[in-house]
């Protein structure tokens, strides 16, 4: 096993949690840079991040022979331009979620690859979580049947009570579908398989934002509410709504319908979801269905679902903490191992082109088709990384 390099283009919010999880992996993964917009401020993040080296531009660190893979966390609206870059300078890449803005981009990137022999994959790697994992051993071993359907619910006020940095969320590229989407899909993907047709109907309820954290007004170039229906290859027909305009909502953030069961992501929390590794999961047997109690008992009602014990490890540190990162220590696996990795680049566009599917169908009011497929991911070994 030779271990890989890689440099990271753009250290903001969320770069903590890959530094701090792929420094937990020394044997597989080194950080050897960073470099983003500002070259001052990239040298005082750098210090917080514990990162020693900081290119003086981005062009400096893709000239850099040392660098194998290019780990990049900067904005959507860029991701393109620095995937594609990074290919062409001989990089594998790793690219934070959306794979790029549009399809059309992310298109490019994945056929620049594909000339140049490299690999990209992208996030998010949540379905390497324990929920995600479980369902999917369960799914896969018939426990509520065939999928026929499902909903997923991304519910809340956008990110402007938290996020230092909140704009690009209501500009090209952002938005809830585009944000939020890619969890969800993936996770749907992971699941049950490719999407075949997509179509839906947005709107906004405001054309200008107040970020307070920013002290700022933004004009809204996005939908903030997305109502979408989704055809699997499978069969199974999920319906999905991405909204940046409630307050709050009691709706799980996943249900997934079969012929012997439902499951359900339980938490109605503005944190959980398929964007977390961990979480609780029920699960409904047609056995236990309510309304098929008769004559019906007292407390009918009242029948618990049953938690499923979500258990599954699968690194040396636990199975359901934020291992953001977790997708490019598989990628650098993949890439030694030559097979293909989980959270691979043909799945990400994939998603991607569902999620503009979506945007578009809702536009345009009409039914869009997919042009791309993929494959599920392989499930996770319970012994991965701990051979
Ligand atoms: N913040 C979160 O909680 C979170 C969670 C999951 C995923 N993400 C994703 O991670 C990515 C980054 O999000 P963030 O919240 O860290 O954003 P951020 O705005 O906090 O940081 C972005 C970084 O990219 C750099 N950058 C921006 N434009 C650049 C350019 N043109 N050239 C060079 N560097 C540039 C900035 O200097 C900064 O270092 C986004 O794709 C976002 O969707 C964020």
């Amino acid at each position: 096993m030779k271990k890989m390099k890689v440099a990271l283009i753009g250290v903001g919010d969320i770069s903590n949690k890959y530094v701090d999880n792929l420094k937990q992996y020394p044997k597989i993964v080194e950080i050897v840079g960073c470099a983003a917009r500002d070259y001052e401020k990239t040298v005082k993040r750098a210090q917080e991040l514990g990162i020693d080296h900081v290119y003086e531009s981005v062009d400096a660190l893709l000239a850099d022979p040392e660098v194998d893979v290019v780990l990049n966390l900067t904005v959507p609206e860029v991701h393109a331009k620095y995937n594609l870059a990074a290919l062409r300078a001989g990089k594998h890449v790793y690219t934070e979620k959306p794979l790029a803005a549009t399809f059309a981009e992310g298109k490019q990137i994945m056929d620049l690859a594909a000339e140049k022999g490299l690999t990209v994959c992208c996030a998010p790697d949540t379905f390497f979580g324990s929920r995600l994992q479980t369902m999917r051993e369960q799914i896969d071993a018939g426990i509520i049947g065939r999928i026929t359907g499902g909903e997923v619910s991304m519910l809340c006020h956008g990110w402007e009570f938290v996020h230092p940095n909140v704009a690009f969320y209501y500009r090209p590229g952002g938005g809830p579908t585009l944000d939020m989407g890619p969890y969800y899909l993936t996770a749907l993907v992971s699941l049950l398989g490719p999407v075949e047709a997509v179509t839906a109907m947005s709107g906004r309820s405001t054309e200008t934002r107040y970020l307070p954290l920013m002290d700022k007004t933004v004009p809204v170039e996005i939908d903030t509410h997305v109502t979408g229906v989704m055809r699997f290859a499978s069969g199974a027909i999920v319906t999905a709504t991405f909204s940046f305009d409630v307050w709050d909502s009691i709706r799980p953030r996943m249900e997934l319908y079969g012929t012997d069961g439902v499951f359900i992501m339980a938490e109605p929390d503005s944190n959980g979801g398929p964007n977390i590794f961990g979480g609780d999961l029920w699960l409904r047997r047609k056995q236990d269905f309510r309304w098929g109690k008769m004559p019906r008992p007292e407390g009918v009602n009242d029948i618990p679902f049953e938690t499923v014990p979500c258990d599954r490890p699968f690194n040396e540190t636990g199975h359901d903490r934020n291992s953001r990162g977790i997708g490019l220590v598989d990628q650098v696996l993949a890439i030694q191992e030559g097979r293909q990795a989980r959270a691979n680049g043909q799945m990400a566009l994939h998603v991607l082109e569902v999620l503009e599917g979506l945007v578009n169908a809702a536009q345009e009011e009409k039914w869009v088709r997919m042009t791309t497929t993929c494959d599920r991911p392989d499930a996770l070994p319970a012994d991965f990384l701990q051979k």
